[in-house]
């Protein structure tokens, strides 16, 4: 059967967009279409191929536990799984960890426990979450309210209750709203699709602070920031904040559907058995691939590689702005990285990623006016090279026509 773009308006629901071509094949940064024709990947599936396509080391890890065992459910557990959940608590804060399929799943677990946590520990009241505008945790209920975008969650019927948004980086907005009835605050520590925004050290330190005072506990989201993206295993560590609950999906399976939510011991413990679960958490397949994505980037080649490439995109970044001045900022950390558009181009940000994709280069936008690149964490050189020059063609053509 010939397999087109058209098939996906005949058969999908249409709650996606995708690109006009369909790719077939991928390999490190490079993907070719059905045409055969060759692009260069700085979306990396949005923030998730952390080692780019096809990377040996998963390709291997996949092809030998299918041979093995594909699935259990949570009846029985599994050596991929426990591997994966050691490797986790021993180079994390974490002590315990529960394996999810998704960012959104891992989210709804952690914001489920908090819950139960404040109740048990506190009492009913305990049940309000503060969380940030712009932020992003998922798309489950519960995961979109806690998300600041009400757009995101209005017309759906009546929301989760007692969710309340601060701002993010306005320490004082927080503390207007945090009382002894939070139950926790949630951030991404480096804010991914709203925008790509870097929190200062006064906020979270201030964050971490304020939890304490009103015994609320800091649920780190780094579904986008984890597992090498920043430069840092986890953004956490480079904050020097640690949280009481952390979520990591996307990079954590390098390909492979995967989250899982870490927390202490005396947290973890609230989460009883019936309390919650997942048929497919913690699945061999999924485990065996993250455990080799997570022991891949958690060396210090690789981590320090993102730094190295994060310069290399910067350059590029300044010596195209300075020949076409299209934004005020580079915004970002390791290699999610984002240019805000001028006032030139504001609302623009699709209209540049559109161009790339002209030219052959997959690029993301974070908002209307944020262009954003999260690409392998092991692009070659020549690659960040050659995506640049495309972008520079890109530009130049909208420029032109601006
Ligand atoms: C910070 C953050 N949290 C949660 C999610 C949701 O993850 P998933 O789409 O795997 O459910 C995303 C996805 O973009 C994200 O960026």
């Amino acid at each position: 059967m010939q397999v087109s773009r058209s098939l996906f308006d005949e058969v999908m629901v249409p709650n996606y967009a995708p690109a006009p071509m369909i790719p077939v094949k991928g390999q490190g940064s490079r993907l070719w279409d059905q045409n055969g024709r060759e692009y260069i990947d700085f979306a990396g599936g949005i923030a998730v191929n952390c080692l780019g396509h096809c990377h040996p080391a998963l390709v291997s890890a996949l092809k030998e536990q299918a041979d093995k065992l594909w699935h259990l459910s949570n009846t029985m557990t599994n050596e991929p799984a426990l591997l994966l959940a050691k490797a986790l608590v021993d180079a994390t804060f974490a002590e315990k960890v529960y394996f999810a399929n998704s960012g959104a799943e891992a989210n709804e677990a952690a914001l489920k426990l908090a819950r139960r946590f404040a109740k048990n520990e506190f009492g009913e009241h305990k049940s309000q979450i503060i969380a940030f505008k712009q932020g992003f945790h998922g798309r489950t209920f519960f995961t979109v309210t806690v998300g600041g975008q009400p757009a995101y969650s209005d017309g759906f019927g009546p929301k989760p209750a007692d969710i309340v948004h601060a701002e993010y980086n306005n320490l004082d907005s927080v503390k207007a709203l945090i009382n002894d009835n939070t139950c926790a605050v949630m951030l991404e520590p480096l804010q991914g699709e709203g925008g790509i925004i870097t929190p200062t050290a006064d906020f979270i330190q201030g964050v971490r602070e304020l939890c304490d005072q009103h015994k609320a506990l800091l649920i780190f989201d780094e579904v986008q920031s984890g597992v090498g993206r920043t430069g840092e295993l986890y953004a956490y560590m480079g904050l020097g904040v640690t949280p009481d609950i952390l979520t990591t999906a996307k990079a954590l399976g390098g390909g492979f559907p995967i989250g899982a939510m870490l927390t202490t011991t005396a947290i973890a413990k609230h989460l009883v058995v019936g309390t919650h679960g997942s048929t497919y958490g913690g699945n061999p397949l999924a485990c065996a691939v993250g455990l080799a994505a997570f022991n891949t980037v958690n060396s210090p080649a690789v981590l320090q590689g993102v730094k190295e490439r994060e310069a290399v995109f910067r350059e590029h970044l300044q010596a195209l702005n300075a020949k076409y001045t299209i934004f005020t900022e580079i915004r970002g950390q390791g290699l999610l990285l984002g240019f805000a558009l001028n006032e030139k181009y504001q609302g623009k940000a699709r209209d540049f990623m559109l161009a790339a994709a002209d030219e052959g280069l997959l690029m993301l936008v974070a908002g209307p006016n944020v262009v954003r690149m999260a690409p392998s964490l092991v692009i070659p050189e020549e690659d960040i090279h050659q995506g640049m020059a495309l972008l520079d063609k890109a530009i130049a053509k909208l420029v032109a026509k601006a």
